[in-house]
């Protein structure tokens, strides 16, 4: 509309950029996490704001007509989703975000000139494509509408080598040639990457994945600022291609996994998925909640450790209640945290901190493992992956090499939980069959209704 002049709107552009790295400032403590989202939102209304101002845009209707029917189906979904279910979300917007910068960068190809700004389409194709579609299997992962084990096939590894090198060879037509055919092959081939990098990655290591995708949007954002001469663009997009890559090595770390590992462990196993996915009919050890609340009554220190299930029942007050009453006996309760317990990073301790469990009860899982061996009874309430000894006993297994919560080093073992289905990983897990291990079986919320209900009547 040209409204105001280039000039300002680099002003705004500059004002943007600096609330996108406050946001990121204060999105890295739980304290400042609001705060911080707020001040990104309002970056992203300047930038938005900024573009209709200053730009000729061609096609406006359509650009509004767009605004609002993104806007509408949005706002409400983002609204009613689920806590437990926040994590596809994050899949499908990250998606959505590789997808529409290489859909821009296809659009600009006809005006490109130096062959720079072509290598900078190219890769955005091929980057926004691998993120668009490796997003769209971890959402189908996360929503379990597909099977959350690794998944392959013979000649995969092939497959794989031959999509990379027909990719090189279109991106160099795209780069020398800006030929528009070769780069919707180039796009087709991004969308056939992302499902082979992400169908062999197992369910417990889909979050380091999540943010690995995350950092490929930011890439692919950043490049097609390039394409379109946006610094904003550019600086949003090294961003979050910047905190990706960090965030992504950080929980590589906390779990004992390299990214290369992920992503090329079950190409390089040959197709091997090892680690038992069955469920097998032996014999468990079943209990009341009369039986649990004795073992509870008569210790001195429980470990709680919190999953998945906890956040899915919505059982987190019972739980802060039955912690308190324990401890009003005079027994000591602590939390274990695992890093990744739960679908998000950090979903526990936003569980328990909504109960006003003390910070200070919460404890990481360096911190806690070696309490486990004091411990008279281990509560293991909705999760599973995260105390499967496979990940130290079972070398072939999905999770093996996974730093995990000891518990089977405690005197007592309750789990609670509905069925004897495994955890996200799809594997079972052999604590469950111990001679230590009692199982109560129902929904988290419902047993510890129970438990507590048992525990106050002694
Ligand atoms: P899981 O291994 O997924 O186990 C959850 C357990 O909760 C299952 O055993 C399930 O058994 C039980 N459960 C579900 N709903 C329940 C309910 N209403 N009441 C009682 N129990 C219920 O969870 P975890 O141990 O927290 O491990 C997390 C897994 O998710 C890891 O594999 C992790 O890598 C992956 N993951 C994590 C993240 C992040 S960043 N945290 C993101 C994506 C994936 P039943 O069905 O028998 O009840």
């Amino acid at each position: 509309m040209n409204l105001i002049p280039a000039e300002w709107a680099a002003v705004l552009y500059l004002v943007a950029a600096v609330c996108f790295i406050l946001a990121l400032r204060g999105l890295s403590s739980p304290k400042g996490a609001r705060r911080g989202n707020l001040t990104g939102a309002a970056g992203a209304l300047i930038a938005v704001v900024t573009v209709f101002l200053s730009a000729k845009l061609d096609n406006l209707p359509w650009i509004i007509g767009v605004l609002i029917v993104g806007s509408l189906i949005a706002a409400p979904v983002a609204r009613r989703v689920k806590m437990t279910q926040m994590p596809q979300l994050v899949a499908l917007f990250n998606g959505v975000g590789g997808g529409a910068a290489a859909i821009v960068s296809l659009l600009e190809l006809s005006r490109v000139h130096s062959p720079y700004t072509a290598l900078a389409v190219a890769f955005t194709l091929l980057v926004g494509g691998t993120s668009f579609s490796g997003s769209a299997i971890t959402f189908l992962k996360l929503q379990e509408l597909m099977p959350t084990r690794p998944l392959t096939f013979p000649g995969q590894r092939f497959l794989m080598s031959l999509v990379v090198l027909a990719s090189i060879a279109a991106g160099t037509y795209v780069t020398i040639e800006r030929l528009f055919v070769a780069a919707l092959v180039l796009l087709a081939l991004g969308l056939v990457v992302g499902v082979l990098l992400v169908l062999p990655v197992g369910g417990a290591d889909v979050p380091i994945v999540i943010s690995l995708l995350n950092a490929f949007t930011g890439l692919a954002v950043a490049a097609s600022g390039l394409v379109l001469g946006n610094t904003l663009l550019l600086v949003a997009g090294t961003l979050v291609g910047a905190s990706g890559t960090i965030l992504t090595r950080a929980m590589a770390t906390a779990m004992g996994r390299s990214v290369s590992g992920i992503i090329f462990g079950a190409f390089r196993k040959g197709g091997s998925t090892a680690g038992s996915t069955a469920i097998s009919d032996r014999p468990v050890k079943s209990g009341t909640a009369e039986d649990v609340a004795i073992l509870l009554n008569y210790a001195q220190k429980v470990i709680i450790v919190p999953g998945y299930g906890l956040a899915v029942a919505q059982a987190q007050h019972t739980l802060a209640e039955l912690a308190e009453t324990l401890e009003a006996r005079g027994i000591e309760v602590l939390f274990a945290i695992h890093p990744v317990a739960g679908r998000m990073p950090g979903h526990m301790n936003v569980l328990l901190a909504e109960a006003n469990v003390p910070y200070e009860k919460l404890k990481e899982m360096d911190e806690v493992n070696p309490e486990f061996k004091s411990a008279d009874v281990a509560l293991v309430v909705g999760a599973n992956d995260v105390v499967n000894p496979a990940a130290k006993t079972s070398p072939g297994s999905p999770i093996y090499g996974m730093p995990i919560l000891a518990v089977e080093d405690a005197r007592q073992v309750v789990f609670l939980k509905r069925s004897m289905r495994p955890g996200f990983a799809g594997i079972e897990n052999e604590l469950l069959y111990e001679p230590q291990t009692t199982l109560l079986f129902g929904d988290a919320k419902d047993s510890l209704s129970k438990v507590l209900a048992a525990v106050k009547g002694m």
